[in-house]
């Protein structure tokens, strides 16, 4: 079955096409982005408005190019799925209403895709997948949580954040030392350059039990650690990396915990900040230590992209799901009420 993908809850345009009876990352025929950081960047910042009316001039260009990427006609494809929440409504009604439009066209099944399952999913579109049951850590700009996966489609939230997302913690803490949006894999890069201790942060919530975050205090602590500095370039990527270390380190800690209550060793990671190179190597060497495993997408399927959304599409397709010929958007929407596959 081939399946068209689109991503447009946000701010980038996600166009892909998974292919089922091929394995693996085989499967995924070809894939496209559109960001629009340059467009928001002046206004620090995603502008509502703006995302949607961007999604309608890049969408369809996108489709075409991405179907000649794959070497395929629009005839030949088997169903459409599109990122159908959570999300920013006027970006998402923009890929449901072209989607749906293509379905009816094509006379096709077409299903929308809760965004956050598109994530948990990606990892299983790379080679040797595991299999679950598995936990599964989300950790995007508007996402963190810690997830029990059971089978594909049936969700079980174990902890999330109190308050920003660690996403959003990156973002902000880089806007307060002055890096333009988006400041999380600007912090990221940073960071390499900082000396580990120079800056030590706290790891918030992991001195009591639970599997729920906050990181909105790291965020304070590094704006007055900011503002009592001298200001330097050396000293901005010290704090980088003491602030990088601690989310890490947080992240670790409840990943680990997260395994031990969910009795098994397998982790699988996705989201923007998976594509963190200090994140995937610790939680590699945590999952590994507990003879276990740590699965991630590659960075650029971390980020919001048309491949997860395709392939978690092609998953409910396969099985039978589909939805009926509404254009419906659900801007919040609980991943634990969604049907099991
Ligand atoms: O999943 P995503 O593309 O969009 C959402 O659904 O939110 O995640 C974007 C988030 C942003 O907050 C961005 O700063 C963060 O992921 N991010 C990173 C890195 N790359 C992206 N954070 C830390 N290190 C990175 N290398
Ligand atoms: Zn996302």
């Amino acid at each position: 079955m081939k399946v068209l993908g689109i991503e447009t809850s946000c701010d980038e345009t996600g166009v892909a096409v998974y292919d089922t009876t091929l394995a693996g990352a085989a499967g995924l025929r070809a894939h496209g982005l559109y960001s629009q950081i340059a467009l928001h960047a002046e206004y620090g910042g995603v502008v509502p408005e703006l995302a949607s009316r961007d999604h309608v001039r890049k969408l369809l260009p996108l489709i075409r190019q991405t179907l000649a990427e794959a070497d395929l006609s629009i005839d030949d494809l088997d169903g459409v799925a599109y990122t159908a929440g959570p999300g920013l409504v006027g970006a998402l009604l923009v890929g449901a209403g072209v989607a749906r439009s293509l379905a009816w066209a094509l006379d096709l099944p077409a299903i929308g895709v809760h965004h956050m399952e598109g994530h948990l999913l990606a990892p299983l579109m790379e080679d040797d997948p595991p299999k679950p049951p598995f936990v599964a850590l989300l950790v995007s700009g508007g996402h963190t949580q810690l997830v029990a996966v059971e089978a594909i489609g049936q969700y079980r939230l174990l902890g999330e954040t109190l308050d920003d997302a660690a996403g959003e913690a990156f973002d902000k803490t880089a806007k307060l030392m002055g890096l333009p949006y988006p400041g999380g894999p600007q912090l990221a890069a940073l960071a390499e350059q900082g000396t580990a201790g120079t800056y030590k942060f706290s790891r918030p919530l992991t001195n009591r039990p639970g599997l729920d975050f906050s990181f909105s205090g790291l965020k304070t602590q590094v704006m007055l650690a900011w503002k009592k500095s001298d200001q330097s370039d050396a000293t901005r990527a010290d704090i980088a990396r003491g602030f990088e270390d601690a989310v890490v380190d947080t992240l670790t800690i409840k990943c680990e915990r997260a395994l031990e209550e969910a009795g098994c060793d397998t982790l699988i990671v996705a989201g923007g900040v998976g594509a963190n190179k200090r994140l995937r190597a610790q939680l590699q060497a945590m999952a590994t230590k507990r003879g276990g495993r740590a699965c991630f997408p590659r960075p650029a399927l971390c980020t919001d992209n048309g491949a997860m959304i395709a392939y978690a599409g092609a998953l409910r397709l396969q099985a039978g799901q589909h939805d009926d010929a509404a254009v419906r958007v659900a801007p919040r929407w609980d991943m634990a009420s969604l049907p099991a596959v």
